[in-house]
């Protein structure tokens, strides 16, 4: 498995999807938090996905998940998916890209590279132990994030 990547520009300049569930029942959502790197001697990627995100139940209640990278032109998307919740609007077919089945979930047929991630560890980001600015400006009046990690079993690309 290689990826050649600037590892630090990937989640924050470029966003990914976050997908959790199978082609019947799924949900994505944009995020631009995130690493990739070595833990319990595996190769995983860390997401970080608020409490109050429709993403967050399927997340729990799923074994994998999938991080889908676009090229520029699918922006406009992610951004919809980013200020809309699954809640709201029908994600699965609404979204403007084309899902597809992949090994343990569903990942996007414009995705340039999907990592195929099977959920390891989560846990939840104390906002009390976050320095106090940064507390003041992200959890004041928003829901706590919860951190999940996953080993990449599978890296897709077309
Ligand atoms: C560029 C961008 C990056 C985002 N990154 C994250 C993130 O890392 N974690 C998070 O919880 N929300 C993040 N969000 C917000 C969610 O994508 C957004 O609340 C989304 O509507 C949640 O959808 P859902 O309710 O269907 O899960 C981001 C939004 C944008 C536009």
């Amino acid at each position: 498995m290689e990826l050649t990547t600037d590892i630090f520009s990937l989640f924050d300049k470029k966003w990914a999807l976050l997908t959790a569930g199978n082609k019947e029942s799924f949900n994505s959502m944009t995020v631009s938090w995130g690493s990739l790197g070595t833990l319990w001697g595996k190769s995983v990627a860390t997401v970080y996905v608020r409490t109050s995100r429709y993403t967050h139940e399927f997340m729990d209640r799923e074994g994998f998940f999938t991080l889908s990278f676009f090229q520029e032109s699918c922006r406009d998307k992610l951004l919809v998916l980013g200020t809309k919740s699954g809640r709201d609007m029908d994600k699965m077919n609404g979204s403007g890209l084309e899902a597809m089945d992949c090994a343990h979930g569903v990942t996007y047929r414009e995705a340039e590279l999907t990592l195929v991630c099977r959920k390891l560890y989560m846990d939840r980001l104390d906002p009390a132990k976050l320095e106090g600015e940064l507390r003041e400006k992200l959890y004041a009046h928003d829901a706590p994030h919860d951190m999940y990690i996953g080993e990449v079993t599978e890296l897709i690309r077309p």
